[in-house]
């Protein structure tokens, strides 16, 4: 790992945006704004949970961060360096050290491969002078370190179960000793016993490697579980970023609050239920905030004027124009672990 003064954060991400084609027209082309005016930044070894609804940007801003699509604006910087400004080379180094893991672990592995061919890749990729036999020996040990028998080296992607793919999926990421992994809703897609496994495992590799991790979720109480401080995302802004206990105790904004109010119970909590809040979020609004048109709280201001995001408090920011200070009792409140 490369050192870097402990004040400076390892990722910076400031006032990011990514836009889209919009359908619109060959002669009026429009551009559909997906993430805007993005800004958090993220410790060595922290986790970041990242949630919102269907459509909200999640993923886009994950991709920008990897620059997998490009930014309209801001910046991404990564321990002081802005990642817009490296060649293909510079990138690719540090590709190495950002790694991505995906919902559906299935397709994400060539189905023409075997696991130890797909697990090869990285050290084909970043370490190229690696010897064959230290490269079998490395290929084995993170077949083990992921839960794996070691006869799953020499079998292909469609003979392995959704968990076993996604420990595949996860030990590729691992092979190039990512300092940050980003897990895309990727234990969204398992069953209810295969997810708590997962989350296990990432937990257990995150405390061996003191890597962080940014883990993007629909499921509340997964998030809640691993992450010490939580983004909430709505038309692809930030409206809220708390420490976990602010955020799932005593949430600021509307939006986080139906968030977790859409939460049925506990239970269903632990049974994994996919959140589904209504429709799927509108594109940012120009004008006023996106969520007035969902909001209890909406008032004449909220149309008028777009809130920014503030400090509340010490490490909790809302873009509320009138923020929820008072009286919050969520279910969700009354359990400290999923
Ligand atoms: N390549 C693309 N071209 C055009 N629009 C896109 C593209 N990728 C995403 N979008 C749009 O950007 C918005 C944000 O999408 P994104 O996939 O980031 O949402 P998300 O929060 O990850 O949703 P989900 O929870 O369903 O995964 C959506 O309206 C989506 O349709
Ligand atoms: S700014 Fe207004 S409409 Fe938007 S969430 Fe806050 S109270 Fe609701
Ligand atoms: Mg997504």
């Amino acid at each position: 790992m490369s050192l870097s003064p402990p004040d400076v954060p390892l990722l910076e991400v400031r006032s990011l945006r990514v836009e889209f084609d919009a359908a619109g027209g060959f002669l009026r082309r429009r551009r559909f704004v997906a993430v805007d005016e993005l800004s958090f930044s993220l410790c060595a070894g922290e986790t970041l949970g990242l949630v919102g609804e269907s459509g909200s940007g999640k993923s886009t801003l994950a991709r920008a961060l990897l620059r997998l699509v490009p930014a309209a604006a801001g910046e991404v910087r990564w321990r002081g360096e802005n990642l817009f400004d490296l060649g293909r080379r510079a990138m690719r180094e540090h590709r190495r050290a950002m790694q991505m893991v995906f919902q559906d672990a299935l397709a994400s592995l060539d189905p023409r491969m075997t696991i130890g061919e797909i697990l090869a890749e990285p050290l084909r990729l970043f370490e190229p002078r690696v010897a064959w036999r230290e490269r079998c020996l490395r290929i084995e040990r993170m077949i083990e370190r992921v839960g794996l028998p070691r006869s799953t080296s020499n079998r292909y992607p469609h003979e392995l179960s959704g968990g076993q793919c996604q420990r595949v999926a996860i030990g590729r990421a691992m092979m190039s000793g990512p300092e940050l992994l980003i897990c895309d809703e990727s234990v969204s897609s398992l069953d209810v016993s295969i997810q708590g496994q997962i989350v296990n495992l990432l937990m257990d590799l995150q405390a061996q490697s003191g890597m962080a991790m940014l883990f993007i979720s629909h499921n509340l109480a997964v998030v809640r579980h691993l992450s010490r401080r939580v983004l909430v995302m709505y038309g692809g802004r930030l409206v809220e970023t708390a420490a976990r206990e602010a955020l799932f105790g005593a949430p600021l904004h509307p939006y986080t609050r139906d968030l977790l109010d859409a939460v049925p119970s506990i239970g269903a909590v632990r049974s994994s239920v996919r959140m589904a809040v209504g429709e799927a979020a509108p594109g940012p609004s120009q004008t006023g905030c996106a969520y007035r048109w969902r909001c209890g709280r909406a008032a004449p201001i909220c149309e008028a004027e777009r809130p920014r995001l503030e400090n509340f408090a010490a490490d909790h920011q809302v873009a509320c124009h009138r923020p929820a200070v008072l009286g919050y009792s969520a279910a969700m409140n009354a359990e400290s672990k999923p």
